[in-house]
């Protein structure tokens, strides 16, 4: 894989801070976006991911509701798809899916799990990895593919 065109490091103090680091993503966020998460159980990415879908206005209930898709079809300000990967297996599981149908489309796609089927990836996307730095500190380590993905990444920390 090609190097990051832009990294940023952020830390999150409380699943509150990082929660309002996921609204403000959600707030900068476009038709087109992909973000991929990655980082283990508990590492946050579920908290990050409701603070898009806030900042993205998607009705709460959206959000809330619990269902064992791979794809979660979210309306926002713009159309949001959110799918977590933990249990798919290969490549050829996710195209059955239709998952692949969403990128570049127009939804931006948020994407639980990434590491475990890297292909999911489009050529140009945003990639955070979050790691537990303490207690309740969680250290959000982004990677910009691609001038959109590092204009997204610039906006966000600013
Ligand atoms: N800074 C932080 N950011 C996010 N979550 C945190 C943070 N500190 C502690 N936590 C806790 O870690 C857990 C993260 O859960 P979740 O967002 O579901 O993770 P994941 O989706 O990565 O498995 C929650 O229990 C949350 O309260
Ligand atoms: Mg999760």
């Amino acid at each position: 894989m090609s190097a990051p065109t832009l990294t940023r490091t952020v830390r999150s103090e409380s699943p509150e801070e990082t929660h309002r680091l996921g609204v403000r993503l959600g707030e900068l966020l476009q038709p087109g976006d992909f973000v991929g998460l990655i980082g283990d159980l508990g590492a946050g990415k579920t908290h990050l991911v409701r603070g898009v879908a806030q900042g993205a206005q998607v009705p709460r209930s959206e959000v809330a509701s619990p269902t064992f898709a791979i794809v979660y079809p979210y309306n926002g300000r713009i159309p949001l798809h959110h799918a977590d990967l933990y249990r798919i297996a290969d490549y050829d599981e996710l195209y059955a899916t239709g998952f692949l149908d969403l990128l570049g489309g127009e939804s931006a796609v948020l994407v639980e799990w990434l590491d475990r089927i890297p292909e999911a990836a489009p050529r140009e996307y945003l990639r955070i990895t979050l790691r537990p730095s303490g207690e309740d500190a969680r250290e959000l380590h982004a990677e910009a593919f691609g001038p959109r993905p590092a204009e997204l990444l610039t906006a966000w920390l600013a």
